[in-house]
């Protein structure tokens, strides 16, 4: 069978700071669709990386004090090392510094000239460095005396400058025919409206390069020029492929990019930009671009000033990544913004991690220990109709709880989960295997069976989103790595019943 592909990537972080909460947000609801669509058998390429040019960059380099390549180098290593700490699955970590990127970005500017959608004049109007955007005079206000976005709130700046222009004005048309046709490329579904309207509004042409500074890439055979960072950037995407080489394999066999995960303050640069530069180079567009909300903390966006900076690092050391990557992903629905606390966090860890799946998984294990040698008993046995009722569930609404990852719906998909798990305990304590041992020990076997079943099938179905502890309790039923898919959970004959089971560790400590 030919294998399925899927090319997911992540934002590239600005390595202008430590990473925070929301690049850590970013990252994990990319790694949980990465994995799971290797469970459901695709090959997947899973990219992530550091955007490292433009003015802000430059600006935050020269306030440390820092030679500029020196400052990315060294906080682009900090990301690298992120994507390590969240436990993330990524194939590739790119830079915007790296020479396969200035090729690739070099390339698909001459394209862009040679289909004259570039043109040389002057560009007049606000710029915010803070978000690398120009904003137009009905999208700033004035806060305090002080010109911020209307969006985003930081700072803008008056900009005078020779630039090259991208003609995005004559690409609105095409843009709505293109969304129209491709209802799910923009999602979820109220961004799509906010972009669409955008776009109805009619689209001013974008400067893309700049002059007063010089950290970017410069525009082939004008080097007074550096290209606008978000052209640079977003031609990462492609830059990873070995783009312009689109006979390599890596082209071949990933692009169009399957999704770009990314947060709903970047979605013009990636509904709008992004395919309107793309249809101007005649090159295929990604099939669809998914925007996030915001992590609150205190119900507020963190900043610094605020004091309200959730840093993931540290949770992770004091309660563990599966557990942040659990409650972040089953606390906030992925299209809204959503509030987050250390409270919230300790007990979303107690109920559902510990005192559920853990404890499931614990007692069970435990009980096999005392009461079956430390092995799997074989079932002697047609399961019962209740126990046929508890494992069945999860293999009627497989297609379905395929469907909810396949629509980013993450968040349910974790509720169905841990309803799983909540039912398989109630099934423990209901049918007292432990009153059985004398009495009826076929019977005793029979429901362990089927308990074990269902702790695997939980387990598959917790691997994308809590790797190293769904990994640990399949090891515990000696479960092989080959049978740890998707299409698994409906085969329920891979057990293994010589080995006695692994260590009992304690999964999930309780949090106070
Ligand atoms: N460099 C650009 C992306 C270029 S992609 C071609 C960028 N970088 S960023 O470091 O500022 O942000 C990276 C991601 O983190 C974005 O998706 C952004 O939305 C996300 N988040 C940053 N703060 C966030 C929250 N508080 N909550 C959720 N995500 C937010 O933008």
């Amino acid at each position: 069978m030919q294998r399925k592909n899927f090319y997911i990537t992540t934002p590239i972080y600005y390595p202008s700071g430590k990473p925070h909460m929301g690049h850590a947000y970013s990252s994990i609801i990319a790694d949980v669709i990465a994995r799971f669509k290797r469970l459901e058998g695709y090959d997947v390429h899973f990219l992530t990386g550091t955007d490292e040019h433009g003015l802000k960059i430059e600006r935050e380099a020269k306030k440390n004090q820092k030679d500029t390549k020196t400052f990315c180098n060294e906080l682009s290593k900090k990301f690298n090392e992120l994507t390590k700490i969240l436990n993330l699955t990524n194939d590739d970590f790119i830079r915007t510094t790296e020479k396969r990127h200035f090729k690739s970005v070099e390339n698909l500017w001459s394209k862009l000239v040679s289909s004259g959608d570039i043109y040389l004049d002057k560009y007049k109007g606000w710029y915010s460095v803070s978000d690398e955007a120009y904003y137009d005079n009905d999208e700033i206000e004035e806060i305090d005396g002080i010109k911020v976005s209307k969006s985003s709130g930081s700072k803008v700046e008056w900009v005078e400058e020779e630039s090259y222009f991208f003609k995005l004005s004559s690409w609105s048309e095409k843009l709505l025919d293109f969304y129209k046709t491709n209802p799910n490329f923009i999602l979820p579904l109220s961004r799509k409206n906010e972009v669409i309207k955008f776009v109805q509004k009619g689209l001013n042409d974008l400067s893309v390069s700049r002059t007063s500074f010089s950290w970017g890439i410069p525009v082939p055979k004008n080097q007074k020029h550096v290209i606008y960072v978000w052209l640079d950037a977003l031609t990462n995407y492609l830059s990873a492929l070995d783009y312009p080489d689109t006979s390599s394999k890596l082209y071949k066999k990933f692009w169009p990019a399957d999704i770009h995960i990314i947060g709903k303050d970047i979605l013009r640069f990636h509904a709008i930009y992004w395919p309107a530069f793309l249809m101007a180079a005649n090159i295929p567009l990604p099939k669809r671009v998914y925007g996030h909300g915001w992590i609150l903390s205190n119900e507020k966006k963190m900043s610094k000033s605020i004091g309200n900076i959730l840093d993931p690092i540290e949770i992770i050391k004091d309660y563990g990544i599966d557990q942040l990557r659990y409650y972040l992903l089953k606390e906030v629905s992925l299209g809204n913004d959503g509030n987050i606390s250390l409270d919230n966090l300790k007990k979303c860890i107690n109920n559902d991690l510990a005192n559920n799946y853990g404890n499931l998984c614990q007692r069970v294990f435990s009980f096999i220990k005392k009461n079956c040698e430390n092995k799997l008993p074989k079932s002697k046995i047609k399961p019962s109709m209740v126990e046929n009722k508890l494992t069945g569930k999860i293999k009627d609404e497989l297609k379905n709880l395929i469907d909810l990852v396949n629509n980013q719906d993450l968040n349910n998909y974790i509720k169905k989960v841990i309803e799983y798990s909540f039912d398989a305990n109630k099934f423990f304590n209901d049918s007292e295997p432990w009153s059985l041992k004398k009495t009826d020990s076929v019977k005793m076997n029979s429901i362990l069976n089927t308990i074990v079943v269902q702790i695997k099938n939980i387990s598959i179905l917790l691997l994308p989103i809590i790797p190293a502890s769904a990994n640990k309790v399949l090891d515990m039923i000696n479960y092989e790595n080959e049978f740890r898919s998707i299409s698994h959970i409906r085969k329920d004959n891979n057990f293994n019943y010589d080995k006695e089971l692994g260590e009992i560790e304690i999964l999930f400590k309780k949090v106070e």
